[in-house]
This record gives C-alpha cells, structure tokens and sequence, in this order.
C-alpha cells in the first residue's frame, strides 16, 4: 500500500470517527448531511407554512374547482361509492365489471387482494379469526376483527363496504392509500361472493354454468340464468316470469301477467278513447322515494308500454313525461322529474324500442292533476304521463327557426 493511500484511509477513518463522535450531544436544526447548500438554503416555503402571496395565506393550494388530477377516478359513482344523492352505492357498479373484463376475472382478483389485504385480521373465510385477531386475543390486546359473515354485514351496501375498506372503522385501519379504486372494488365483489358460499372461496369464484353469476351468489349452480331483464342475478332461469301460464318465449308481455287472448299481456296500456294524445296507462309507473330507481312492481307496467309501442307502429313517437308533487324544493324536483322521466325511456329502449320514437321531460311540481294539500291529491301528482307526439308537430319542431319565425311575421 503506497503512503497516500495508506494516508488516504488513515484519514477516512478519522472522518468517519470525528463524524460519529462530533454528532453526540449536540442539537442542530441543520439535516445531517448537506451536499448541495445552494439547494438547502434557497427559498421556499415548508408544508402547512402561511404565505403572504395568496389571499387566504394558504401555501398548501386546494385543487381547482372543475379540474381533474391524473390519479383521480372519473365515474364519481366508482371513486367515492356514493350515488348522486349521497347514498351508498348498492352493488358493485358495473363500470368495474367491464373493466377488468368480466365478473369471474374480477373475482379472481378480488379473491386474491383480499388474502393479501383482508385475510390477515378477517381470516380467508372472513369469519374475522385471522392471525392478528388471533395474536391480539393471545396478547390480552382487545382488537376482534368483524366476523364479516354476521348478517349486518351481509345487507351493507356494496357502497358502504368500499367506504369501509377506503377509510377504515373505529379500530380498523384505511386502506385507501395501498388498495388501488378497481381493487377495493374487486374485493368487495369477492367479500360478497364468500358471504353467499359462506367462506368456502372455491365455491365463491367458481362459475359452474358460465353464466357470469359465481357458484357461490348462483341460486341455480347448475343451470344457467336467462338474462331476460327478470331476477337476473339470482342465478336462476326462469321459464315464465309473470306466471300467466304463458311461457316466455310465447309472452308478448313476458313481465306482466296476461291473458292468452291478448297474447300474454293484460292490455292496461291503450290509447284514451276521449283524447287520442293520451296513453292511458293502467297503473302508475312507481319509483323508490325521491329517486330515480325504478320499483320491481313497475316492470309489469313498463312491460305492457313496451308491448303497446310493438303493437302500435303508427304511434311514430311518445313523449314521456314527469312530475312530481310541490313538497320539498322545487329545483330538487324538477330534476327528479326529468331523471325519472330519462330512466322509464331508457328502460324502454334498453329492451328495444328505438330511441327515435321517445322523447322525454320533466316538469317538476308545475303541472298538478291533484290538490298539493291533500294525501290522495299528492299521490296523484307523482306520476309519469305518456303522449302521443303527432307527426304534424313533429315537424313543426323539425323546422327551422327561421321558418317559424317568417311565419308569424
Ligand atoms: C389490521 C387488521 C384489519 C385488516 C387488515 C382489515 N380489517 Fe376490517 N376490521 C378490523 C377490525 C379490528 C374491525 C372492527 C372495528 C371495530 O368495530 O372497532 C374491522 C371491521 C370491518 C368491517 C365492519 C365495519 C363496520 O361497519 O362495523 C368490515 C366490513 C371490514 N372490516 C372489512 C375489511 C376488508 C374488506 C378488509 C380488506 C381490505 C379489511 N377489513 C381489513 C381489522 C382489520
């Protein structure tokens, strides 16, 4: 070894021990090692510090209203589990489904992240006895995981359950920062699918039918579902929906009991004989409360609209159109008439009808049938209507504005 380099390490040891022993017992406010000073020193402002250059003396910006960072999830139902009005979403919206490509991918996924992320404390079967509750309850610590198959947890909002694993509870830690939006998702996908097979997780993803129900949410493992817009995720096909003793395949009203005379329909939906711009429809289309979800007892109606539309060729376009009654703000109503307004079209079209013989609006509280002040009378005003669109003001409305106006002059 030369003398420089022998000088070399003599020196590079001393550095090291005057480094060590130099940091004992002394403070400093400087980080400990500085390479560039130039960086360390030139100006700038720490986190949470206040800022004379903006107004609200924040350094720290708030995101601008109206934009979108690159991370964040767009379909607002996906990103925050909520729907429009701040309810928890109901079941895993079917965005997440198409985007891992299916349910049985999604599945496999979930099933996976959740013996990653979940397993620890609810054990793979989701009983809540995994390692740490076990470790906890030996240590004396009170820390019981949720048993994730009592019922309470069983009827949670599928919106809810993502909420949960995003942001935690009492004693559960978030994971919002290490579950990626799609994987939560997939895991609450799974979470169901283990309830339903109670913990038995081959049971749970395995699709024996390949009807994209997994075995364990398949009421019928065996026999595949019919996706005819009837009980479809049950698992289950079923023959004759209405149970008119028609089967489907025959029913021109598959959803609503008929007669054979009329083909399997009840005939409720008809032109008004007093006014033929009216349908006359033979009951009142019904949503769930102040929302724009259809109730389960409005598919026999809807059904036999949709039928009268086949029927009916020369009723070239209808204009469905909702109102609701005066309570609450009218702004909030006049909204809801119009999204109830848009799901009964789309229903319609969604099974066929073409959307070029629909159009629809909504009118909020301003066209009562009813009196406001009385029960019955509000009852009567939270309807759907239809109507005939006749042709001749079909192509006033065709017209141009141009036109219409040179002939007023
Ligand atoms: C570190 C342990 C731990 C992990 C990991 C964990 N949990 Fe929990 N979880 C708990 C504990 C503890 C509770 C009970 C909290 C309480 O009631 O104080 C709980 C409660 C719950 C509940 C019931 C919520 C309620 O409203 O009472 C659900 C649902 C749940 N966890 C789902 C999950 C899912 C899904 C995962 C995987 C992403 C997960 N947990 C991961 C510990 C954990």
């Amino acid at each position: 070894m030369t003398f420089a380099r022998r000088l070399t390490s003599a020196s590079s040891v001393l550095v090291v021990v005057v480094a060590v022993a130099g940091c004992r017992g002394q403070t400093s406010a400087e980080p400990p090692i500085v390479p560039f000073r130039g960086m360390h020193e030139m100006p700038r402002y720490d986190a949470q510090e206040h800022s004379g250059y903006f107004e609200d003396g924040r350094t720290m910006r708030p995101e601008i209203e109206g934009t979108v960072s690159r991370e964040m999830e767009i379909d607002p139902q996906v990103g925050t589990g909520l729907d429009a009005d701040g309810s928890y979403v109901l079941s895993v919206p079917t965005a997440v489904v198409e985007r891992s490509g299916g349910l049985e991918t999604l599945l496999r996924r979930g099933h996976q992240r959740y013996d990653i992320y979940c397993a620890p404390c609810h054990s793979e079967v989701g009983d809540g006895n995994g390692m740490v509750s076990q470790r906890a309850a030996s240590l004396g610590v009170t820390f019981a995981a949720a048993n994730l198959m009592d019922p309470a947890f069983q009827h949670m909002p599928d919106g809810r359950l993502f909420l949960t694993i995003s942001n935690g509870v009492r004693t559960m830690p978030a994971y919002r920062a290490q579950i990626p939006v799609q994987d939560r998702w997939a895991i609450v996908a799974y979470v169901r699918a283990l309830q339903v097979s109670r913990g038995d997780a081959a049971v749970a993803i395995a699709d024996t039918d390949n009807d994209q129900l997994p075995a364990g949410a398949d009421g019928c493992p065996e026999q595949p579902e019919d996706r005819d817009g009837f009980q479809d995720l049950d698992g289950c096909p079923e023959a004759d929906n209405d149970a008119d003793g028609i089967d489907d395949a025959a029913d021109a009203c598959p959803l609503s009991a008929g007669t054979a005379g009329l083909s399997g329909c009840a005939g409720t939906v008809a032109i008004d004989p007093a006014d033929p711009l009216n349908i006359r429809l033979g009951a009142n289309i019904r949503f769930e409360n102040g929302r724009d979800v259809l109730k389960d007892e409005s598919l026999a109606i809807l059904d036999e609209i949709r039928a009268f539309l086949v029927a009916h060729p020369e009723v070239t376009r209808i204009a469905i159109e909702g109102h609701t009654d005066d309570r609450g703000d009218a702004a909030v109503n006049q909204a809801l008439s119009e999204r109830r307004a848009r799901v009964v079209m789309q229903w319609l079209v969604q099974r066929g009808v073409s959307g070029e013989r629909i159009q629809s609006a909504g009118f909020g509280s301003a066209r009562p049938r009813g009196d406001n002040t009385t029960r019955e009378g509000r009852q009567a005003n939270r309807r759907v209507e239809l109507h005939v669109v006749p042709p001749a003001v079909e192509a006033d409305a065709a017209a141009p504005a141009g036109a219409a106006a040179a002939g007023g002059v």
